[in-house]
């Protein structure tokens, strides 16, 4: 979601296409309903029950938090829940709720029914916290107006909305605060089969003429995420227009992605130089991500929410206790055979 304070931090196009707001373009190929939104079958299932209920019962739906790896739906999600249930979606984000009384404007002005998404969840200021837990539950906030002698406690009641919480990175969130959520779902990346129909769907959208073939090259490109599948769409409907009359078939989205510095596997230049720094200059690890991210000249944290989720879950590296170490299929992607050290044992 356009989160005003999340801005692209890095050059490469992987970074960008995972930290700069929303695009209009990207805006214009989501989904608005649970129609078109394609895999997560067990999340989809689960808030499809929950807006049953709610719609049968005449009530709010009850509080949701969505969690995984940036540009894989939860903004999506947000509003097609809205959609589906032909409510208002109020958009925010953690870190822009900076005091008790921003969150009791947002509040306040909410209708009955209303969803109020809030984004990076796990960014909100604790003090803000805190006046949440009576808002989730018994939708009321006591605020303290005034300082010194004149301070005094007011309760205000609030109307009863949905709270759709999203976060990158839910180990972050409070006990407390999450367990005030009826559900608690995490997005996994996509199937490649599941991204080539968003693929399709997409360039149908966009009036792009493309082959299954092409489909096929650029889903599996794609590193498991729909919003890297609509970025590298774009960049090869840009490709085939210049160098092939307009038409996206395999060997052009391969020469499109070789141009980007994507390989076959999805991997980009900023994972390849995480993996040639571990295996030449570690060993294979184990090394700190604060020590990686300063050698390679990253932020640590885009390396831990762009980079890092897809290697650890695709095998390329592993997290232990010490640090992050290399795995053999880590050391086949940059072309070396694993060291026989000790860090295979640590795993
Ligand atoms: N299941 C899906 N089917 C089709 N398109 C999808 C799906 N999920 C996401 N997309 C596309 O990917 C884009 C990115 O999704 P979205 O903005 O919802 O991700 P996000 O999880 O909120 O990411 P972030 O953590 O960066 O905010 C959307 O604009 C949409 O076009
Ligand atoms: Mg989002």
């Amino acid at each position: 979601m356009p989160s005003p304070e999340k801005s692209a931090k890095g050059t490469d196009f992987l970074t960008t296409a995972l930290t700069a707001p929303v695009s209009p373009a990207e805006a214009a190929l989501r989904p608005l309903s649970f129609a078109d939104f394609a895999g997560q079958p067990k999340t989809v299932e689960r808030l499809q029950v929950m807006v049953g209920a709610a719609k049968r019962r005449g009530e709010a739906l009850n509080h949701i938090l969505l969690s995984g790896p940036p540009g894989l739906g939860k903004t999506t999600l947000a509003f097609i829940l809205g959609h589906e249930l032909g409510r208002n979606v109020r958009v925010t984000s953690g870190p822009v709720i900076e005091k008790a009384g921003d969150l009791a404007g947002l509040l306040t002005n909410l209708e009955e029914g209303d969803i109020l998404f809030i984004d990076e969840i796990h960014r909100i200021p604790k003090t803000v916290e805190e006046y949440l837990y009576s808002a989730m539950e018994d939708f009321r906030l006591d605020i303290m107006i005034d300082q010194g002698p004149n301070a005094r406690s007011v309760r205000l009641s609030i109307p009863r909305f949905t709270l759709i919480g999203a976060t990158t990175r839910s180990g972050l969130l409070t006990a407390p605060l999450r367990s005030r959520f009826t559900l608690n779902t995490r997005l996994d990346y996509y199937e490649r089969a599941t991204l080539e129909g968003i693929v399709t769907r997409s360039c149908g959208l966009l009036q792009v003429d493309l082959d299954a073939g092409g489909a096929r090259e650029i889903a599996s490109r794609a590193r498991g995420t729909p919003r890297i599948a609509n970025n590298l769409v774009n960049f090869c409907r840009d490709y085939a227009s210049e160098k092939a009359k307009g038409r996206i078939t395999q060997p052009v989205a391969a020469a499109a992605l070789e141009l980007l510095e994507i390989d076959a596997a999805g991997l980009d230049e900023m994972d390849k130089r995480v993996l040639r720094l571990m295996a030449e200059h570690y060993a294979g690890g184990p090394v700190g991500l604060g020590t990686i991210a300063i050698a390679v000249g990253e932020e640590a944290e885009t390396l831990e929410e762009v980079h890092e989720p897809f290697l650890i879950q695709e095998g390329y590296l592993a997290r232990t206790a010490q640090g992050r170490i290399l795995t053999a299929k880590g050391y086949g992607a940059i072309g070396l055979k694993a060291a026989t050290g000790n860090q295979q044992d640590l795993l």
